[in-house]
């Protein structure tokens, strides 16, 4: 059943057909132009211009789905890269960017815009043919907005969890179909292998350390992945408008890219039974259900992240939702099968230490910067400067293209909005889905 939702037994989530680091039809090759040129044209802020200039390419020369994800991960790219290379961040794509981008969406069945499936799934090559993916050694990437070094290496930690983590996938239907025939025994084995693996991931997450700076992510890196939703800070206040040719010239808003998008962690959490709540709600029922009036369907962040996901993938996890039997078959043998629930039980608490893993480099990489950057604009800044000899403020600076609030240079001390590239309220949001995790243990810990 795999194939049928364009998942690899081998690879996962990341296509069985490696990624193409040129499309073939020599027709596009102004797209792969820009695209290898796509760090010194930002950097000369020249990549407008180049687009603006640019012709309306047709899809008609793509043909296999490579060719339409290759095309795909170009055009958001160069998207992102337009957005927001310049002093402001434009509210507009040009129809060069707009028209085959709005297409080549709608076939691949993703959102236009720069997902983890552009950066992460379908941007990646192996330096060693004979080698494996889901080793870090052996991966490169295809295209980055900064060339640096520090930005494939972001890309890349996530790759080769997704390589490692592929195996998981087979392995844990199969432990569906056995609760299903009652057989505890496979189950207690796939649950122990899912439980080594996801510590393996948890090694390589950490990694990111290695070659990744949080001063060149939060600054350099960060702003090209954001988004057009709720940006009115950054200088998107209505969204983006794609230039498709219709005349409608609507404003779109979407969220920016994030790994939230991985369909591989939302695998794990629908496997094991772990359920995530809207944002700030409470274990248990909802208040005000007893009084008859049910409270406003609350925004599911997770739930919403699916949409940003490859249709197929999306598909999956829905269908695995509807399957999904573990938790009740451990929760059946709690008092009659130790080594059935000291199984599960282990693969809760491994990725729950994984999710831990993952907020201290939140912290690392976007708390502490964002702080770093409010603590010197409020001293340095020429607001501040000005603030301190009593002078007149000058008029607002034009807005910039950080992702919180809290570098504002006014220093005007408003609470803390710091936001995560997908939108959410970062710690909180991920404390929650961290400690969602570990609510369905067999045993309390
Ligand atoms: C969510 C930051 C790397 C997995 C998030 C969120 C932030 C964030 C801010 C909240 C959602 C949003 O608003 O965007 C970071 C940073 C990273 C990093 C700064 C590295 C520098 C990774 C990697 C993975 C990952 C390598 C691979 C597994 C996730 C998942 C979520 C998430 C699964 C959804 C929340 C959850 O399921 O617990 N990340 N991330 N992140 N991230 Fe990361
Ligand atoms: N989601 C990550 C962030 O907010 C990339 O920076």
């Amino acid at each position: 059943i795999l194939a049928d939702y364009g998942i690899s037994p081998t690879h996962g989530f990341l296509p069985d057909v490696l990624p193409l680091t040129r499309l073939p039809d020599p027709y596009y090759n102004k797209w792969e132009a820009i695209a290898a040129n796509l760090q010194a044209l930002i950097l000369s802020k020249r990549l407008r211009g180049v687009v603006d200039r640019l012709p309306v390419l047709d899809t008609i020369g793509l043909e296999h789905d490579a060719e339409w994800r290759r095309a795909y991960s170009l055009l958001t790219f160069m998207a992102h890269g337009y957005i927001w290379s310049g002093d402001s961040p434009s509210d507009r794509l040009p129809p060069s960017l707009a028209v085959p981008l709005l297409k080549i969406s709608a076939h691949l069945e993703v959102p236009p815009v720069a997902t983890y499936a552009a950066v992460c799934l379908w941007n990646f090559k192996p330096l060693f043919m004979d080698e494996d993916i889901d080793n870090l050694e052996n991966l490169a990437t295809l295209s980055t907005f900064t060339g640096a070094i520090d930005e494939s290496w972001f890309y890349l930690v996530s790759v080769a969890m997704e390589a490692r983590g592929a195996p998981i996938i087979p392995l844990m239907l199969t432990a569906i179909a056995a609760a299903r025939e009652g057989d505890a025994a496979t189950v207690t084995r796939c649950l122990h292998t899912f439980a080594e693996r996801l510590d393996d991931l948890t090694t390589l997450l950490v990694r990111m350390h290695e070659s990744c700076d949080p001063k060149i992510f939060y600054d350099r890196i960060r702003p090209f992945l954001a988004g057009s939703k709720n940006m009115a800070e950054a200088g998107l206040p209505h969204g983006v408008i794609y230039e498709d040719g219709s005349g409608k010239d609507e404003y779109r808003q979407y969220s920016g890219g994030s790994n939230a998008q991985s369909s591989l962690i939302q695998f794990f959490d629908i496997v094991l039974g772990i359920q995530h709540r809207p944002t700030g709600e409470k274990r248990g029922r909802p208040q005000d259900q007893d009084e008859g009036h049910a409270p406003p369907p609350k925004h599911n962040f997770l739930l919403e992240m699916r949409k940003y996901m490859p249709g197929p993938h999306a598909r999956f996890l829905e269908h695995v939702q509807s399957v999904t039997n573990i938790r009740e078959f451990v929760e059946d043998k709690r008092d009659v099968d130790r080594p059935l629930c000291i199984a599960y039980d282990a693969c809760l608490a491994m990725l729950r230490a994984l999710r831990d893993k993952h907020i201290a480099i939140v912290t690392r990489y976007i708390v502490l910067p964002s702080r770093e950057v409010r603590a010197r604009s409020r001293s340095r800044s020429p607001e501040a400067v000005r603030r301190r000899l009593n002078l007149a403020t000058a008029s607002r600076q034009p807005p910039g293209i950080a992702l919180d609030t809290t570098s504002r240079a006014d220093g005007s001390g408003k609470k803390d909005n710091l936001k995560g590239t997908g939108g959410t309220a970062l710690i909180s949001f991920l404390k929650q889905a961290r400690d969602e995790t570990g609510e369905p243990a067999v045993e309390a810990w």
